[in-house]
């Protein structure tokens, strides 16, 4: 298994481009399902998730084809790295000859689960292995379920199976008025790309207003759905009869862009985030001036952080975008230990997304746990140790810590690392993060090992 080996110390100064969104891609390349022609799709991050998704698709009798970098946004800049390749990806569901999510890839993918609207809306079939447990909560899908029940779905649970049917002798959905109990991402992805075929009308409230599904709604509206209110809480859609083949470019990744943020503030750096979102940054913006840090925003695509004088605690409590995410909490978490005071943070989206929390202990860090709360005095000094990655944004937790430890940290487990980051270790580098990769270099290629029990 791969490792990292950083030698914290070094202030990050100069440029780093940020990639797509992984949260964007993988819904995006789901909604491929729904028609028989060709969808395109461009800044796909190179990530372990997303070979993980064309591996899903292929098994379903999908053709997915990569492709070079062709549009000149795609062309690296010297600090992206070098090698920016696999930037639009082709994907042909002419032929679904298996509408099966097995289980033996739906288990290292929570994500997975996504194929099961667009699966019922074009098949009405659909055979989707349960995903099971996970690092940072119980995570049930119960709501998506429950929305296709309405929409006409009869869903029987059977050998860590999903087995769907659509309830009609057309074999289509039925648009139906749906209020989500609590907001979920994936789950109004799943409903919204149900919809989008469905016979009639389909209201959806409370919906997730996060831009990963306004992606999805943009491509999905692309493809010739009707779709009023995407990025509110509540959804018109129009059923259509059927969608054709469209070309999309998914966002920036503005999880991997508020990671790099707090990379430059917290080496004390100056660094520029490009080629980002700077709409979809607000609530990480925010909070990183009120803990001092200097963040200018240069365009709609670019932000430079400086060097705060002083780093001042700051509380932050996790929500719903736009909100403060959860996927930031680990990384804003390494930023607290070195800030001034004491800061509290509140983990509301995940019950168990607190793992980093021993590890950055481990490190030096003050932080006690009481239930969902996380109390971090500061500022410590970290020192280097031998750390271990629990989940995607706890690895990017550890590297920002070990960024400014002592000495020379060694972080184990990568590979959660490698589905959702970019060539992160490249990207740091660039910028003048002393930080090797030990062990096989990752290549997202179909026959990698997958390790179970994944976040995503
Ligand atoms: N929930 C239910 N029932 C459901 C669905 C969700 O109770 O049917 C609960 C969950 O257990 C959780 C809350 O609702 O407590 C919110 O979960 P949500 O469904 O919004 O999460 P998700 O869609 O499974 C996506 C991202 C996560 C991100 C969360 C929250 C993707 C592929 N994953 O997960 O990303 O943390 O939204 O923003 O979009 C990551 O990238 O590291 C990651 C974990």
């Amino acid at each position: 298994m791969d490792k990292f080996i950083i030698r914290g110390g070094n202030p990050l100064v100069g440029t780093v481009r940020i990639s797509g969104a992984k949260n964007s891609a993988l819904p995006c390349m789901a909604a491929a399902i729904l028609t028989e022609e060709e969808v395109t799709l461009e800044n796909i991050p190179q990530v372990r998730d997303i070979a993980t998704e064309r591996r899903l698709l292929a098994s379903m009798g999908a053709a997915v084809e990569l492709h070079e970098s062709v549009t000149p946004e795609d062309a690296p800049s010297s600090a992206t790295g070098e090698g920016a390749s696999l930037k639009h990806t082709t994907i042909s569901c002419r032929s679904l000859s298996d509408p099966v999510a097995r289980y033996e890839i739906v288990k290292t993918m929570r994500a997975s689960s996504l194929v099961l609207g667009p699966l019922m809306a074009r098949s009405g079939v659909a055979r989707v292995a349960m995903p099971g447990g996970c690092a940072i909560g119980g995570r049930p899908i119960d709501l998506h379920i429950k929305g296709l029940e309405k929409m006409g779905a009869v869903i029987l649970q059977e050998h860590g199976y999903l087995e769907a049917r659509v309830d009609s002798g057309v074999g289509r959905l039925r648009g139906a008025h749906i209020v989500f109990d609590r907001i979920t991402v994936t789950g109004t992805e799943d409903l919204l790309m149900a919809a989008v075929l469905a016979e009639g009308e389909t209201l959806l409230e409370n919906c997730a207003r996060e831009p990963e599904v306004v992606d999805l709604a943009q491509l999905l509206i692309a493809m010739g759905a009707r779709i009023e209110g995407a990025g509110t809480s509540s959804m018109r859609v129009h059923g259509v009869s059927s969608l054709h083949g469209a070309r999309y470019r998914i966002n920036p990744d503005r999880i991997e862009a508020g990671t790099f943020l707090i990379a430059g503030a917290i080496t004390g750096g100056d660094l520029i985030v490009a080629n980002c979102n700077v709409d979809h940054l607000g609530a990480v913006i925010a909070k990183l001036r009120e803990s001092g840090v200097r963040v200018d925003v240069l365009g709609p695509g670019a932000v430079r952080v400086r060097a705060a004088e002083r780093l001042r605690a700051a509380d932050i409590s996790t929500e719903e975008y736009p909100g403060f995410p959860t996927d930031m909490q680990a990384q804003y978490m390494a930023l607290a230990t070195q800030a001034e005071g004491v800061s509290l943070v509140r983990e509301n989206i995940f019950e168990n997304r607190f793992m980093h929390v021993q590890e950055l202990v481990r490190m030096g860090a003050n932080i006690k746990v009481d239930g969902n709360a996380a109390t971090v005095r500061g500022p410590a000094r970290l020192s280097s140790a031998a750390v271990m990655c629990s989940d995607l944004r706890a690895s990017a937790s550890l590297v920002l810590a070990a960024l400014v430890a002592d000495g020379e940290s060694v972080i184990d487990r990568v590979y959660h690392m490698d589905r959702g980051y970019e060539r992160f270790e490249e990207k740091l580098r660039s910028v003048g993060a002393q930080i090797q990769r030990l062990g096989d270099v990752f290549a997202p290629r179909p026959e990698n090992p997958e390790p179970a029990d994944q976040p995503a």
